[in-house]
């Protein structure tokens, strides 16, 4: 008799499920069924699957039903709310089951799942997906994961289909504390954005127009922020090259641009504001680097 194990089996070792059927969930059964892989699905709304099906994906009927149909279960729902109410609703499918979940949320929302899951003899990888729908399986996406190292060593050929894995460690919540940090720079960016396309629409220029210059600039500019996380990390702001009061006065420049429009500056007068409490504590010649001490204290 063969005892060798099937080198398929290995490398993918079974069936999955996905929970969530919206543009992600969508995106992953597609690739997935690419792949040749027997793929289960649940939606809340069942017309959802229809076009999967035809694609050979089966359905469940129930959040539970799909749960129990595959080892493998990935989740993609709106938000944690929705991942917590489908769960839970499932609460007795998941003993024995690899859940991972792709929902956005925190890393509170990461961990409190990974407990619940604990205790029920379930496995809980949590991911934060740097991909749309459309590069999902291509090499321009990018999943980074924390939680059960088991389950990432384990389903890893299914997790390497949907794109490039990062595992970042046992904390279930620490893929999504990256998530909402590198997110809430992200749109600091696109809150600039906006304002800068408002303004230069203000003045004659197009959007289309502004935009490669701000990305020539904002590109030259990225490097500063490695020499604003070493200060931040260290503590220490004294290098002053990108000063606070320098800062200051370049914000009131643009706020009053701004204004002169008629155009409000929502995402820089909080900014000039935080600047300005450092400055009036006699940190003007410290680096900009600093306001982080100051949202870090939360006052
Ligand atoms: N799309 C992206 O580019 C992208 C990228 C990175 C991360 N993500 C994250 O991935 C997750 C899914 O995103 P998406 O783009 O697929 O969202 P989406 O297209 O809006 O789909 C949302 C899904 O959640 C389901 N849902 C919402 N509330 C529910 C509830 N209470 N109970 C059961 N199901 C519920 C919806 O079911 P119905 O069909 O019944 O409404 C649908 O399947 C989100 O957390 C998102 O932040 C998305």
């Amino acid at each position: 008799m063969n005892t060798a194990p099937d080198p398929s089996s290995v490398t993918f070792p079974g069936p999955v499920t996905v929970i969530g059927l919206g543009n992600l969930g969508k995106a992953i059964v597609g690739t997935l069924l690419r792949d040749g892989r027997p793929v289960t699905v649940w939606n809340r709304s069942p017309a959802r699957a229809e076009p999967l099906l035809a694609r050979g994906a089966t359905a469940a009927a129930t959040a539970a039903e799909a749960i129990a149909s595959a080892d493998l279960v990935i989740v993609a729902l709106l938000g944690p709310p929705a991942a917590r109410e489908v769960l839970t609703g499932a609460a007795g499918a998941v003993r024995g089951r690899a859940l991972v979940n792709l929902t956005s949320g925190g890393p509170e929302d990461a961990r409190e799942l990974a407990a619940w899951a604990a205790e029920r003899d379930a496995d809980y990888l949590h991911g934060a997906v740097y991909a749309v729908p459309q590069t999902i399986g291509t090499a321009q996406s990018s999943i980074t994961y924390s939680g059960s190292a088991d389950t990432h060593r384990r389903w890893r050929a299914p997790l390497d289909l949907l794109g490039k894995v990062t595992f970042l460690g046992a904390d279930a919540g620490h893929a999504s504390g990256y998530d909402v940090a590198v997110l809430a720079g992200m749109y600091g960016m696109l809150g600039g954005f906006l304002h800068a396309a408002a303004m230069a629409k203000g003045a004659g220029i197009s959007a289309a127009e502004l935009t490669p210059m701000l990305v020539s600039w904002l590109t030259d500019s990225f490097p500063a922020l490695a020499t604003f996380a070493e200060e931040i990390d260290s503590g220490d702001y004294t290098s002053g090259e990108s000063s606070l009061a320098m800062n200051a006065a370049g914000l009131q420049t643009i706020i009053r641009a701004s204004q002169t429009q008629a155009i409000p500056a929502p995402t820089l007068v909080p900014l000039k504001s935080l600047i300005g409490r450092q400055v009036a504590e006699d940190h003007g010649s410290e680096s900009l680097a600093r306001v982080a001490e100051l949202l870090r204290s939360g006052t």
